[in-house]
């Protein structure tokens, strides 16, 4: 991140219920579709999910988000990133990259499993991202990425938590 332009002035913000009003003001020409106010609230404050906004001198420029899960063979839970997108004209400048970095420190710190992604192998841009900040697929068509944070279970010891 510090190679490109823009790192002095980039910020990557959690943005929690308390700035959904400003967050649905400020960002919503980055969503597919306006978001609702009271439907942001609700995402917000549901502390399993997570909406990182990255911020150029105020500017909203890109955002991600995910959902951390509960798993069943270890009480580590797994992140799904479930969107991340940057505005055309703030592309390939390290803004992608630095929303993707700041979760993975998060699961890190927070003991998670994994962090999984769905992408359309298609997409270039997106796995070229997904891969250079570390991800694996099991074979090169798959659509899952996968972030490992933890050591696999060795065969036969996969029921068993590591607390
Ligand atoms: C995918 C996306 C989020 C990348 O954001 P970005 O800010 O442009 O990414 P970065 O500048 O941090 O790039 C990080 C690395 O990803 C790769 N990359 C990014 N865009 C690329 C492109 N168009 N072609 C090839 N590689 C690309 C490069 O390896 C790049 O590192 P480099 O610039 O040092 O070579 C952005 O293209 C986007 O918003 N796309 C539309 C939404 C989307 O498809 N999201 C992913 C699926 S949900």
């Amino acid at each position: 991140m510090s190679s490109h332009p823009l790192a002095p002035t980039l910020r990557i913000t959690r943005v929690k219920s308390a700035g959904a009003i400003r967050l649905a003001r400020a960002a919503n020409q980055l969503f597919d579709e306006p978001a609702d106010r009271a439907a942001l609230t609700a995402y917000l404050s549901d502390r399993r999910n997570i909406f990182l906004l990255a911020s150029v001198n105020t500017t909203p420029v890109g955002f991600l988000r995910a959902t951390a899960l509960g798993q069943l063979h270890t009480r580590r839970p797994q992140m799904f990133l479930y969107e991340v997108a940057v505005a055309r004209r703030f592309r390939r400048l390290g803004v992608g990259r630095a929303l993707v970095e700041r979760l993975l420190g998060y699961c890190r710190q927070q003991r998670f499993e994994e962090v999984f992604v769905f992408t359309n192998p298609a997409n270039r841009a997106a796995v070229s991202l997904y891969r250079g900040t570390g991800a694996v697929t099991e074979t090169p068509r798959d659509r899952m990425f996968v972030y490992r944070l933890a050591k696999r279970p060795r065969p036969g010891r996969r029921g068993a938590s590591p607390h």
